[in-house]
């Protein structure tokens, strides 16, 4: 895997990235190619949210105009509001410039401000950025699309330290089927795992909060948890290590690219559901790699790629 700088941005040519990306890369601007002021990011950063006022991290949901994860008075909140908000839509104005062959058909998903610093955070393993993991979000799955993450280190000097390993389809090869591919891809295709399926729509549709979940879904949920438990993996895994400068941004496919964060404080992140049919080569998506693997369909039959 590479790590490909894009300097000067916007570039002198248009280039079509999606191959880039696709293939496990990460996309590195030296410095942000969008400008958010620095009294923004002074705020951000001057948040103190000790005594258990944040959840994981601050959350913000565009479609719904809402910030979570976060209890403070509300003329901050207010403010904290707003940055979010501009945030989130300057990196969708870049995001469109920079891939307009996505920005079509992508989901605009969460953005997230990252306050607390990574080295030595006491979290539950499942939550643990410092082992190495593929994402998969357990409310809101893909069926088959994927998940780009766009980062910016707004730290006014320290860096954020990655470690990566190679893409998906080689770790795929090693340890899915270890970690349970068939039996995820035969439970979905039996008649019990079809019925329950169709229930759990119903109940969603009836508006219970239950999440269907393909059988694509259902494998890379286990996997995110699988690969952070195993020892053999995180020891043995081959490691590429970057550390992301203070006022830097780079973006990857982090259900593609698996990661970790060994340290670094003040992240902001903004995530894209990119649709399989917008890829430039859609049979490197993580589910036609794990389709190939296992020689089974692993999403919902009438549920074509968007
Ligand atoms: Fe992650």
């Amino acid at each position: 895997m590479q790590f490909v700088t894009i300097d000067p941005w916007p570039t002198p040519e248009p280039v079509d990235y999606r191959p880039e990306l696709e293939a496990g890369n990460v996309l590195f601007f030296p410095s942000s190619p969008f400008n958010l002021p620095e009294r923004s990011k002074e705020f951000l950063r001057n948040l103190n949210f000790s005594g258990g006022a944040i959840h994981k991290n601050v959350a913000y949901k565009p479609s719904l105009d809402r910030v979570t994860g976060v209890e403070m008075e509300s003329d901050r909140l207010q403010r904290l509001h707003e940055i979010m908000r501009d945030y989130s839509s300057m990196v969708v104005e870049f995001a469109t410039a920079l891939l307009p062959q996505y920005a079509p058909h992508w989901k605009l998903d969460y953005a997230s401000f990252r306050p607390v610093e990574e080295d030595g955070r006491d979290l539950p393993l499942n939550k643990r950025n410092d082992l190495i993991h593929t994402d998969a979000f357990p409310s809101r799955p893909t069926n088959g699309d994927l998940i780009l993450r766009i980062f910016t280190n707004i730290h006014p000097s320290k860096t954020r330290n990655w470690i990566t390993t190679d893409p998906f389809p080689v770790i795929a090869a090693r340890y899915a089927k270890d970690a349970g591919l068939e039996s995820i891809a035969r439970d979905a295709a039996s008649a019990a795992g079809r019925l329950k399926n169709t229930s759990v729509r119903f109940l969603r549709n009836a508006g219970l909060p239950v999440v269907p979940r393909s059988a694509y879904d259902q494998f890379m949920l286990h996997f995110h948890e699988y690969l952070k438990r195993n020892g053999d993996f995180q020891r043995n895994t081959a490691k590429y290590r970057f550390d992301f400068p203070a006022g830097s941004t780079w973006l990857t496919f982090t259900d593609v690219v698996p990661h970790s964060v060994l340290s670094g404080q003040h992240a902001l992140e903004q995530t894209f559901i990119i649709a399989r049919s917008s890829m430039a080569n859609a049979d490197q998506a993580p589910v036609s790699v794990l389709e190939r693997l296992c020689g089974k369909p692993l999403l919902e039959t009438g549920q074509p790629a968007r």
